[in-house]
């Protein structure tokens, strides 16, 4: 292992990092021989190895020792018991950038631990896995434009990015965080109702995921407000705003709106 040419340190090479990793990999925007990932199962260690060409390593110190950018990608829960078996002293000096993706773990915890060095957090969500995430950063206090740089460069590979202060991470959390699985139960309720009028449900689950990516990719690529692509499709006395008013009537936006309500709400009972 050549360690002193390591550019990006993983800890915890699981299903998120993998999902960043493949597509920076991918796009050239690190050499594979320049990461190093911290895994604990040997197997996935072989997996990493073999299938992207990254070193590998079951110690974290190696990272911590090595690596100008670490990547946090352990789950929150395991956090604590990961920094208790490490030596930070030595980031003191060498001021790696910190980027943690660990849901509700805040700025201020990880600076306290990280000390002298940047830290930025960011809430990927799972569409990442196939390149179609969106992914919030909010930076700490000893961040500077190179190290937002840096960090927008690896998680465009994985979708798009936002900057947003860290006091909106939990409304993030409601809205892109948790949105994969409303969109989710959209769609399969959509492919329900196929069912109730008569289509094979493989055809009107194929129906229902197609309408939500092609009205998402229509909306982003025209520009359109959402508002007016429904006004155009609905022509009058016709079956769409028969079909619109029967969800508003069903109270499908207030429905949507608690959703983030709700899930930012939780995000933050969970981050005391
Ligand atoms: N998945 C998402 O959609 C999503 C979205 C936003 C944020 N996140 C955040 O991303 C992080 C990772 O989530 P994930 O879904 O990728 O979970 P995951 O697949 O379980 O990945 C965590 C990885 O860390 C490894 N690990 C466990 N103990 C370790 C240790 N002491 N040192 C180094 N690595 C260790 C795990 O190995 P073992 O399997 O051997 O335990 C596993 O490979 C979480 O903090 C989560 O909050 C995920």
């Amino acid at each position: 292992m050549t360690l002193d040419a390591i550019n990006l340190g993983i800890i915890g090479g699981g299903v998120m990092a993998e999902a960043i990793a493949s597509r920076f990999l991918a796009a050239k925007i690190y050499p594979s021989s320049t990461v190093l990932v911290s895994e604990p199962q040997s197997q996935r260690r072989v997996f990493w190895q073999q299938q992207y060409g990254v070193q590998v390593t079951s110690d974290n110190q190696t990272v911590i020792k090595t690596a100008s950018i670490i990547l946090l990608a352990v789950k929150p829960q395991i956090l604590d018991q990961v920094l208790a078996q490490l030596d930070l002293s030595s980031l003191i000096s060498s001021q790696p950038l910190i980027i943690s993706i660990l849901a509700g773990t805040t700025i201020e915890k990880l600076e306290s631990v990280f000390v002298e060095c940047p830290v930025i957090r960011v809430m990927p969500n799972t569409p990442a896995t196939v390149g179609a995430g969106m992914s919030a950063i909010a930076s700490g206090e000893k961040v500077n434009s190179i190290h937002t740089k840096t960090t927008k460069k690896i998680f465009q590979a994985v979708g798009q990015v936002v900057e947003v202060p860290e006091s909106m991470m939990d409304a993030v959390t409601g809205l892109s965080g948790s949105g994969p699985a409303y969109v989710a139960l959209m769609i399969e309720a959509l492919a329900d109702g196929g069912v109730a009028v008569g289509l094979p449900r493989a055809i009107a689950l194929q129906l229902a995921i197609q309408t939500v990516l092609g009205t998402a990719t229509l909306l982003r690529e025209s520009g359109l407000h959402p508002a007016e692509l429904k006004d155009r499709v609905s022509s009058p006395g016709g079956t769409t705003i028969a079909g619109v008013a029967a969800l508003e009537k069903a109270g499908f936006r207030a429905a949507a709106i608690e959703a983030v309500k709700a899930s930012y709400n939780r995000s933050q009972e969970l981050g005391k």
